[in-house]
């Protein structure tokens, strides 16, 4: 693991885990993401255990951070000789396990795997097609991404169909310290929009990121717009002088732990976002969500009319999408992610894969 989302992943995974007495984790952190409220605050809240490694690659561009990280996973996975390595997502820190571990033979599991957005100009779609390619044991969570695999070749024998294991972790959330944010933000009794935003295509495009916090500006006319800021997006609005636009209801804060989201998500009135993770946690808070992207990857949230697609270009359209989903309100979200029982599933069927091989070497 090294990014946010793998955090809160590797949590559900690891108290699987640690409810086992046949298998044992070994945790690396690859370091990819640094910053104590972007790594070392998930460890502490979720009760995360320590890794066993930090490999401290920090930031980089794709090829030089996947590379550091390449040649360090391998050095670790040599000297610690593992029956098999599960990787969680489509970061840089994914791809770089997986094709360390496919070169030394060591099996690979892929917790997430199947997702597609068909657009390989997202870094994410190569880093998820190389791993689900290298995987042996395929973790899905839902219909789609199964279909996905088995249009790739993939075989039906290797794809796990576990649910979403951030499925788990919300009904596992219930922290009541963190739910103080709410208060600290004066928004207990006041509709508002929470809203995050850190894709590449998004943060790295002035003319895109422009039109996205133009609209939170014009948002926030209407209701207080939370956006806990992630640091790509904060260096982006650095530079490119976006970060004054004169809105006092248009709130800029530091990201936040997963216990104060969580506490922040299932008091919003609408989300807007561009993470694949918000989306999912909007729904299964019942909050409308409004994505600022051309596709997803969570077309099941799309279809159902949870979630509504936005151009990342169109300030009026980002508005306009934001103002009717207020206006439909919450909602029961019915179960398309599982039963809340991923990660003891993602367990069992590793466990049961080790078994088979050793009787099979035996
Ligand atoms: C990465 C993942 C993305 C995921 C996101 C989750 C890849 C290619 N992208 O994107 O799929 O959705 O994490 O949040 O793996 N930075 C800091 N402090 C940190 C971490 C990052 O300041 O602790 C800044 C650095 O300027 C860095 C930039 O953020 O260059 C981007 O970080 P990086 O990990 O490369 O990609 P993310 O945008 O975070
Ligand atoms: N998240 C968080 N604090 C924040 C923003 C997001 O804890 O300030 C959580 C969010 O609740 C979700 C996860 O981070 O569980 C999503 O990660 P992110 O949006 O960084 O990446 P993505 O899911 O798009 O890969």
């Amino acid at each position: 693991v090294g990014a946010r989302p793998q955090f809160i992943k590797a949590a559900v995974v690891a108290r699987a885990f640690a409810a086992r007495d046949d298998v044992r984790e070994v945790l690396v952190h690859t370091g990819q993401h640094y910053d104590e409220n972007m790594s070392g605050v998930f460890f502490k809240e979720l009760g995360i255990p320590a890794p066993a490694v930090h490999l401290g690659v920090g930031s980089g561009s794709h090829g030089a951070q996947t590379g550091r990280m390449l040649e360090a996973l391998e050095h670790e996975m040599r000297t610690r000789r593992p029956d098999l390595v599960l990787i969680y997502g489509d970061t840089n820190s994914t791809l770089a396990g997986a094709l360390a571990a496919a070169k030394l033979g060591i099996p690979v599991a892929h917790v997430e795997a199947g997702l597609r957005s068909f657009n390989r100009a997202m870094p994410e779609e190569i880093n998820r097609i190389v791993a689900d390619r290298l995987s042996d044991l395929l973790f899905t969570p839902t219909d789609a991404a199964d279909e996905h695999l088995r249009h790739e070749g993939i075989s039906s024998d290797q794809i796990t169909r576990v649910g979403d294991v951030m499925f788990d972790a919300v009904l596992h959330e219930s922290s009541t310290t963190a739910k103080t944010i709410v208060t600290r933000l004066a928004l207990e009794d006041r509709p508002f929009c929470l809203a995050t935003i850190h894709r590449a295509e998004n943060t790295d495009d002035p003319a895109r990121l422009s039109a996205i916090l133009g609209a939170l500006g014009t948002l926030s006319g209407e209701l207080p717009v939370v956006l806990p800021l992630h640091p790509r997006t904060r260096a982006a609005m650095q530079r490119d002088r976006l970060a004054d636009h004169g809105h006092p209801e248009l709130r800029l804060i530091e990201p936040l732990s997963y216990g104060e989201m969580a506490a922040l998500e299932a008091a919003a009135r609408v989300i807007v976002t561009d993470s694949g993770g918000v989306q999912k946690e909007a729904f299964f808070h019942g909050v409308p969500c409004v994505t600022v992207r051309t596709e997803t990857e969570w077309t099941e949230l799309v279809d159902g009319g949870y979630n509504h697609l936005a151009s990342p270009l169109d300030a009026g359209a980002i508005a306009d999408a934001v103002l009717r989903a207020v206006t439909r309100g919450r909602f029961t979200p019915p179960n398309l992610y599982g039963d809340g029982r991923a990660g003891e599933r993602i367990v069992a069927a590793i466990v049961a894969f080790l078994d088979g091989r050793a009787s099979r070497e035996s």
